[in-house]
C-alpha cells in the first residue's frame, strides 16, 4: 500500500533523477500577488518564472505545493471536495517541452505507479481560434504506447489550463485518467462520460501563451511545462479507496474526533466529521503560514473554516474545547514533510484556542437567536428570506460569518438577503469583507514596470524601516498592485508620524542617488554571510537571487525589479496601521 509520504518521495525522486531541482513549497499566502488570497496551484508561486524571470534553482523544477481553493467550500463534507490539498508538480521553464514532458509522465505512471498503458486514457486539446488541435501531444502518447482508442480530444473547458486569475501564463493541456475497478457505464465510457469510472490523476499543461488584460493570447518567448498531480486523490486511488478521507492522511484525525465525541460506535467518516477534519487541517496549515483569524482577507476565510468546524463538531457531540487537539494530530501527521508546522505549533494552538474561545462564548446564544428568528415566520410562508439586517446582527453580535447563517438557513429551507447583509456591513465597517471577494475576481498580479518599481520601493522601505526602527523589523507580508505597495512587518508599536516621515525621507534620498538594482545568483550561505535580509530563502533551494541597491539594501528575492532607482519617482507613505498582533502595515505609492 502506497502512503502519501511514499508518493511524495517517489515523485520528487523521479523528477530529480530527470535533472529537476527540488524546491520547497511556497507559503499558502501568495507573495506579491494581490489578486488571490491563497496559493491555488503549484504553478502559482512560479508565475514570474513562467513569464521569463530566471529561477535560481534552474530550468527544471519539482515540488509539492500546499494549495487552498475556496471555490468548493460548500461541497466539503462529500467524500471528494477539499479546500486544502497538496499538489505534486514538475516544471520546465523554457527547457523541455511536450515530448519530454509526456515521456516522463508516461514513465512515472507505468514504471513507478504501475499502470498498464491500456489502462491509461488521456485527453488532448481539440483546438480553437486561439490554438491548434494538439495532435502533437496525441502522437507522442501513441509513440509511448498509449493505444489510439484511449486518446480523446476535448475543448477549452476540459483541455486548457490557466491563467490562474484573469491574466498570465496558460495553454493547452493533456490530462491523464485511470480506471476505478468497476464496469464501464457504456460503450462511450471514458474521461468525458461523467460516470466517474475514469479518474483524472495528472495534468500536463503546455504553457505557451500569456493571456493579457485585453483577452489576447500572446505566445510566450519560451514555452513552459507545468504539471499538477493531487496527492490526496492519487494516494486514495493507489490504496483502492474511494476518497482521501479513507487514507492514512485522515485516519488519525477521525480517531481523535471519535475519541472526543465519546461515542466509539459511531461512523466517524460522515459529513460533519469530514468538515471538522478538512477545515481544521486547512486551518492548521493556514495559521502555520502566519495568518490569524480576522474579518478581512485570508483571516476571514480562516475564521469561517474554524467556526464552521466548531459548529459541525457540536453535531457530533463535541462541546468542550477541541480544535487544538485536532491540530495536534494534523501537525503530527504532516510535520515530517512540512516542518514549519512543528516550528509554529505553539502559535497555531494559541490562535486556534483564542478563536474557539471567542466563538464559543456566543455560539450557544447565537443559535438560540437564530432559532427564534426562524420561529417568528408564519409556518406556511413562501418567501422564506432572512433579512440582511438580521443576518448582520448575527454576525456583529454572535460572530456568525454570513456563510454560516446562510448554511443554517438553508438547512431550514430559508435564504438570506445577501445584498442587504452587505449594505448593513458597509455601513458599519470601513474595511469590508467585499474587499476580500474582489480579490477572487481579479486576475493574477501583473508584472508591469509599475509593479517592478513598487517591488524595488518595497525593498527600500524595508531597509529604511530597519534603519529607523531597528533590526527586529522583518517582512511579514508583501502585496503589490500596479497602484500601490503594501508591506507588513514585525514591530510591536505604532510607528509614530515622526518615524514615518524619517522613513519616507530616507527612501526618497536613496532613490535620488540613481543607484542600479543589481541581481546576482549566489549560494544561500554566501548571501547570509554578506548580510542579506529576506525571508524567502527556503523557497529557492541552495542558490538564491540577491538584489542589491547600492550600499543601501541587499535582499534575497525572486524579483522582478526596476533596474535603477531613478525610475521610481517619489515615494510617499499613505497609511500606517496594525495588521495583526505585533505586525504593522504600511501602504505607500510612487508618484511620477
Ligand atoms: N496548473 C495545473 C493544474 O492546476 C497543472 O491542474
Amino acid at each position: 500500500m502506497m502512503t502519501a509520504a511514499e508518493l511524495r518521495r517517489m515523485f520528487i525522486d523521479f523528477f530529480k533523477s530527470h535533472g529537476h531541482a527540488e524546491i520547497k513549497s511556497a507559503p499558502l499566502v501568495p507573495e506579491n500577488d494581490p489578486t488571490c488570497l491563497f496559493t491555488t496551484a503549484g504553478m502559482h508561486p512560479l508565475v514570474p518564472f513562467l513569464l521569463g524571470e530566471k529561477h535560481p534553482a534552474g530550468k527544471r523544477l519539482t515540488d509539492v505545493q500546499k494549495c487552498l481553493r475556496t471555490g468548493d467550500i460548500d461541497e466539503v463534507g462529500d467524500p471528494f471536495h477539499m479546500t486544502f490539498f497538496e499538489m505534486l508538480g514538475n516544471w520546465s521553464l523554457g527547457d523541455y517541452f511536450k515530448k519530454e514532458a509526456i515521456g516522463m509522465s508516461f514513465e512515472f505512471l507505468t514504471k513507478k505507479l504501475g499502470f498498464k498503458p491500456e489502462n491509461i486514457k488521456v485527453t488532448c486539446f481539440a483546438g480553437d481560434e486561439n490554438a491548434p488541435r494538439d495532435t502533437e501531444a496525441a502522437s507522442i502518447w501513441m509513440e509511448n504506447g498509449i493505444p489510439e482508442k484511449n486518446i480523446y480530444y476535448l475543448g477549452k473547458e476540459d483541455n486548457w489550463w490557466g491563467p490562474a486569475g484573469q491574466t498570465g501564463p496558460c495553454g493547452p493541456d493533456t490530462e491523464m485518467f485511470v480506471p476505478l475497478d468497476r464496469p464501464d457505464c457504456g460503450p462511450n465510457c471514458g474521461p468525458a462520460c461523467g460516470c466517474g469510472k475514469w479518474v483524472e490523476i495528472w495534468n500536463d499543461v503546455f504553457m505557451q501563451y500569456n493571456k493579457t488584460a485585453d483577452g489576447k493570447f500572446v505566445p510566450l518567448e519560451h514555452p513552459n511545462v507545468d504539471t499538477g498531480m493531487g496527492v490526496e486523490r492519487v494516494t486514495a486511488f493507489m490504496q483502492g479507496v474511494r476518497s482521501a478521507y479513507e487514507t492514512e492522511l485522515f485516519a488519525g484525525i477521525f480517531a481523535k474526533i471519535k475519541e472526543l465525541s465519546g461515542n466509539p460506535e459511531a461512523d466517524f467518516n460522515n459529513r460533519s466529521a469530514r468538515i471538522v477534519a478538512e477545515h481544521l487541517r486547512a486551518s492548521t496549515f493556514i495559521i502555520g503560514d502566519g495568518v490569524t483569524p480576522s474579518n478581512v482577507d485570508q483571516g476571514y476565510v480562516l475564521r469561517r473554516l474554524i467556526r464552521r468546524a466548531i459548529r459541525e463538531a457540536r453535531k457530533l457531540g463535541i462541546t468542550e474545547a477541541f480544535v487544538s487537539k485536532i491540530a495536534q494530530v494534523v501537525i503530527d501527521e504532516y510535520s515530517p514533510f512540512y516542518p514549519e508546522l512543528k516550528e509554529k505549533q505553539e502559535f497555531i494552538f494559541a490562535e486556534l484556542n483564542r478563536e474557539e474561545e471567542q466563538f464559543g462564548k456566543t455560539l450557544e446564544n447565537g443559535i438560540k437567536e437564530f432559532n427564534k428568528l426562524i420561529e417568528k415566520f408564519p409556518p406556511n410562508i413562501e418567501n422564506k428570506i432572512i433579512s440582511g439586517r438580521k443576518a448582520f446582527n448575527l454576525y456583529e453580535t454572535y460572530g456568525f460569518p454570513l456563510e454560516l447563517t446562510q448554511e443554517m438557513a438553508a438547512e431550514k429551507g430559508f435564504k438570506v438577503d445577501e445584498q442587504g447583509f452587505q449594505e448593513a456591513y458597509q455601513k458599519h465597517q470601513e474595511q469590508s469583507r467585499a474587499g476580500a471577494e474582489q480579490k477572487f475576481k481579479g486576475g493574477l498580479a501583473d508584472h508591469s514596470e509599475a509593479t517592478a518599481q513598487l517591488h524595488t520601493a518595497t525593498h527600500m522601505l524595508h531597509a529604511a524601516l530597519r534603519r529607523v526602527l531597528g533590526n527586529h523589523v522583518e517582512q511579514a507580508g508583501s502585496n503589490i498592485t500596479a497602484e500601490r505597495l503594501r508591506f507588513d512587518f514585525t514591530h510591536p508599536d505604532k510607528v509614530t508620524p515622526e518615524q514615518l516621515a524619517e522613513v519616507e525621507k530616507i527612501v526618497n534620498e536613496q532613490i535620488k542617488r540613481n543607484m542600479d538594482v543589481v541581481c546576482e545568483e549566489v549560494p544561500l550561505e554566501e548571501a547570509k554571510k554578506r548580510g542579506a535580509i529576506g525571508l524567502f530563502e527556503s523557497k529557492y533551494g541552495d542558490v538564491v537571487k540577491l538584489y542589491t541597491i547600492g550600499d543601501f539594501s541587499m535582499e534575497i528575492c525572486g524579483g522582478p525589479h526596476a533596474t535603477n532607482t531613478s525610475q521610481l519617482g517619489t515615494f510617499k507613505i499613505l497609511k500606517e496601521e496594525s495588521s495583526s498582533r505585533g505586525v504593522r502595515r504600511i501602504k505607500a505609492v510612487l508618484i511620477h
